[in-house]
């Protein structure tokens, strides 16, 4: 199916992003949905600022911008994703809320649309298995920023088709992007390398080896990473990175992964990273 109309559930820091590639580098037109009108118009805001940092930066025309964000079309009601010629789910990473999403995404969309989802760590065969579909089913996982981070990780369930691997392919090339295959297991192959990096910079923290900024500073100035792992936990979400540990915890049985207790101690108390303005850094002033 020629995908012409691109839908993105959720207008989070990784749906807008998303929507926002989609409807500039990719041309689509794009609905962009989300549960009430605040989360939608916070996406469609944050994509309205990147836009007009591009404008500044010369990068685009003032109508350049005002095309591709005339392509974003918000929506706060999954039906209407029966327009949609592709979509892809990228609420919080939680796994019964995704399973009922895409419950739900199966009985709106047309035949043959195919259900991709950006989840992190979450199994697409199990995510599959809430559909009828489960051949037309598949990770397409962006990086966060999404605009600024050249990979998409594509991952295959158990009966994701060669049909649907190949669309999803074009499509992230069609976005700018530099795809990469993968296949099911617990963390794919980003998060399965990168979350205990995290994990551990956390428990190097909760053991006193190093304040935050020294640890950060080591693995940027020692490992010329662009940014240290404390401050990449905080842009990525903390919730979010014990969400994955989690995952991998559970899904391997192996105490290798043992989410840092410090992490969830964070989480608990609401220092989620930037989008709370606190995490292992302040981001209030
Ligand atoms: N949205 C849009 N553009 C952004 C942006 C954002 N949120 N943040 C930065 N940029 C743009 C800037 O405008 C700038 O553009 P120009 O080059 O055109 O001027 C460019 O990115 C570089 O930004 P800065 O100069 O401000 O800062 P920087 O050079 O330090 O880069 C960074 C910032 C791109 C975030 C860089 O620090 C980096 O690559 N960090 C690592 C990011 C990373 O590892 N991401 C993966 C996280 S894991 C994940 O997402 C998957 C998961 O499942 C958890």
């Amino acid at each position: 199916m020629a995908v012409k109309t691109f839908g993105v559930i959720g207008a989070g820091q990784m749906g807008n992003g998303i929507a926002q590639v989609a409807a500039s580098t990719g041309g689509l037109n794009v609905i962009m949905n989300d549960i009430a009108d605040q989360f939608v118009d916070k996406g469609y805001d944050t994509i309205s600022k990147n836009l007009d940092r591009l404008v500044a930066k010369e990068k685009l025309t003032a109508d350049q911008k005002k095309e591709i964000i005339g392509r974003i079309k918000k929506s706060t009601k999954l039906e209407d994703m029966k327009d949609a010629d592709f979509v892809v789910e990228a609420a919080i990473e939680r796994e019964d809320l995704k399973l009922g999403i895409f419950r739900k995404l199966d009985e709106v969309c047309k035949p043959g649309v195919i259900l991709a989802t950006n989840t992190s760590s979450i199994p697409i065969t199990r995510i599959a298995g809430a559909t009828k579909r489960p051949a037309l089913v598949i990770g397409m996982h962006f990086m966060n920023p999404v605009p600024v981070m050249r990979l998409v990780e594509i991952i295959r369930g158990l009966a994701t088709s060669q049909e649907t691997y190949n669309t999803t392919e074009a499509l992230s090339k069609q976005f700018g992007k530099v795809p990469v295959e993968c296949n099911d297991f617990p963390g794919f192959i980003a998060n399965r390398i990168l979350m205990p990096m995290i994990n551990e910079a956390v428990y190097t923290l909760m053991e006193g080896v190093g304040t935050p900024k020294a640890i950060d500073d080591i693995m940027v100035l020692g490992m010329n990473h662009p940014m240290g792992p404390l401050a990449l936990a905080d842009l990525i979400g903390l919730d979010t990175c014990w969400a994955i540990m989690d995952v991998l915890y559970k899904g391997f049985g192996d105490s290798k992964y043992r989410p840092c207790p410090l992490l969830k101690k964070y989480v608990d108390a609401g220092y989620m990273g930037r989008k709370t303005g606190k995490g292992f850094y302040d981001y209030s002033k």
